[in-house]
């Protein structure tokens, strides 16, 4: 019974892996932010729960062996190590200055990752899921995959290459093969009724992958695991055989074992894991050939997969190959790291691509972070409305809509139910959707304190206006409160600033509820703290095209 508590009371969420074979772009950047924002959000639930402290994983990381970073190491007449060292630790500053939530950034390059792949390749090979051929096929270098012959495409010069256009290179070679169609109708089952991938017409692409026919033979067959050595040095070794090197896919999908302690941790500090965090692109890899793999390994599946769309340029998807990438380091000197984070959090969607626009994103966040969440605490907290510097908890008026206008209602029976529109949308990974609740309260906050003119009522003066102005006040501050609170998954530096500013004593979602403003008897009023930053968000000033 213990046991289960405490296994309940836990989280593990996971990004994919980076490539090194180039520095991160906001693409990546994005992939950890909705993973962190899930973890923020579910640490933030757990946390309302009584009992045992959570137990948390954030894992992220990077991906190194395979062709694809080899090449790109030679390109640059670095060695493989020392090229590997340098990208890796680029994703590892990334991640710092966003200050994102990770508990263990793993690389395919440390030795407890090659024990985890070993011991993995082994179980495989011991439950009869790997046997030896001479496999011929186009790979592509790029994404690191053998491509379909309906997929293959010829250029006027002869040469083959994707759909995509990427250059594809003709392999025929001794490989060992997994027996993936062993696993075919168990995966269809499970995408089926787990419905497991979010949003579901992702889950609907994975079951359409899965029953494509190329000439009456299965799209997706038996899939060839290692290559010879001689050919991909930049690997680790198949167990028991020098002269083959793992798949790069192989290799870095056992990350997510790695992280939990596979091979040595018993048990496992956490499985399966609760959410896994792709972009589409690698949908195939996380919806297919992982679920095959643990399958084989008789190892339970993961609980979601959160499948996001990409960030476009000019509706070009943004690629190191393209050159036409966002580098995230010079955009947070712009917009600032909150900023930033703020924008692809507020703008994307997870079911279509979105268009990465710096004009856009400069009047978003001055217009939600500066002029409407910030332009609120400074408000509540300027001298000259704010005349004591109190926090106010408790109302003085019973009926604050006779006192405060009508719209009070409406903001009032908003607050109520948003914590729970969060939840509903957080939970699948929308943050959109419940931004656009949040900044709906706000702007109708900022309204209501507009309408009300507090600045005239304190120079007028007299018993009634200052019992209006702290009326107003304590519904304002309840505002911020639940609104940084539902904040804090998404802009998690501001929500703290505001819970400093105000002194609130948030500690997890359920805090979030509304209160019964008549009666606050927990707390008293309480200074407001002027030694923390008066400014929550600074206006962006730039020249705007
Ligand atoms: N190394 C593999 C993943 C192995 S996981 C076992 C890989 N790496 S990647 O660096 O190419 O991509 C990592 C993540 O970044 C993926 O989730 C991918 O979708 C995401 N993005 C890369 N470009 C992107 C955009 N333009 N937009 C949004 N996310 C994109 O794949």
């Amino acid at each position: 019974m213990l046991k289960q508590l405490v296994s309940n009371a836990s989280y593990a969420v996971t990004t994919p892996i980076f490539y090194v074979n180039s520095s991160p772009h906001i693409g990546h950047l994005h992939s950890a932010l909705i993973a962190d924002a899930l973890f923020i959000f579910n640490k933030l639930k757990l946390l309302s729960r009584t009992g045992p402290v959570p137990k948390l994983l954030f894992s992220t990381g990077t991906d190194e062996h395979g062709i694809k970073v080899s090449m790109a190491s030679q390109a640059q007449s670095q060695d493989c190590r020392q090229f590997c060292d340098i990208n890796s630790a680029k994703f590892r500053h990334l991640f710092e200055r966003f200050e994102l939530n990770i508990t263990d950034f793993v690389r395919t390059t440390e030795d407890r990752h090659r024990r985890a792949v070993e011991a993995f390749w082994t179980r495989l090979d011991n439950n009869g899921a790997i046997f030896k051929s001479n496999y011929s096929g186009y790979y592509c270098p790029s994404d690191e995959t053998f491509v379909p012959p309906n997929r293959v495409v010829f250029t006027e010069d002869g040469r083959p290459i994707d759909d995509s256009g990427n250059s594809l290179e003709m392999y025929e070679e001794d490989n060992y093969m997994f027996k993936l169609s062993d696993y075919r109708d168990e995966i269809l089952r499970w995408l089926r009724l787990s419905k497991v991938i979010l949003p579901s017409r992702f889950n609907d692409e994975a079951i359409a992958m899965l029953c494509e026919r190329v000439n009456n033979q299965p799209a997706i067959g038996d899939i060839s695991i290692s290559r010879p050595s001689s050919r991909l040095k930049w690997g680790i070794r198949v167990p028991n055989d020098e002269s083959q090197t793992i798949y790069v896919w192989l290799d870095a999908l056992v990350n997510y074992l790695t992280v939990v302690g596979y091979p040595n941790t018993v048990p496992l500090v956490r499985w399966p894991i609760d959410c896994q965090v792709i972009g589409k692109d690698i949908l195939k890899f996380h919806a297919i050939y992982w679920p095959a793999f643990l399958m084989a390994a008789n190892m339970n599946l993961p609980k979601r997969i959160i499948c996001h769309s990409h960030w476009l340029l000019n509706s070009t998807k943004m690629s190191k190959s393209r050159g036409n990438v966002i580098d995230p380091m010079s955009e947070a000197d712009s917009i600032s790291p909150d900023g930033l984070r703020y924008y692809l959090l507020r703008v994307s969607t997870s079911h279509s691509d979105s268009d990465y626009n710096h004009t856009t994103a400069v009047r978003m966040v001055n217009a939600d972070l500066a002029d409407n969440i910030g332009n609120l605490l400074s408000r509540c907290c300027a001298k000259a409305i704010n005349t004591t510097q109190i926090v106010p908890t408790s109302l003085k008026c019973s009926n604050i809509s006779s006192t405060l206008g009508p719209k009070t209602e409406e903001l009032t029976l908003r607050l109520a139910i948003l914590a729970d529109e969060c939840d509903q949308h957080y939970s699948v990974a929308n943050f959109y959707r419940g931004l656009d609740q949040i900044m709906a309260c706000l702007r109708l906050a900022n309204v209501i304190f507009h309408e009300k003119q507090p600045w005239v009522l304190v120079k007028e003066g007299g018993h009634r206006n200052n019992s209006t102005i702290h009326d107003l006040l304590v519904l304002m501050i309840e505002c911020l409160r639940i609104c940084s609170i539902v904040m804090e998954p998404i802009v998690p530096r501001l929500s703290q600033k505001i819970y400093k500013k105000l002194g609130f004593q948030n500690t997890s979602w359920s805090d979030a509820k509304m209160r019964d403003l008549n009666r606050i008897e927990s707390e008293s009023d309480r200074s407001i703290n002027n030694e923390s930053d008066a400014i929550l968000f600074r206006r962006i000033r730039e020249q705007l095209k």
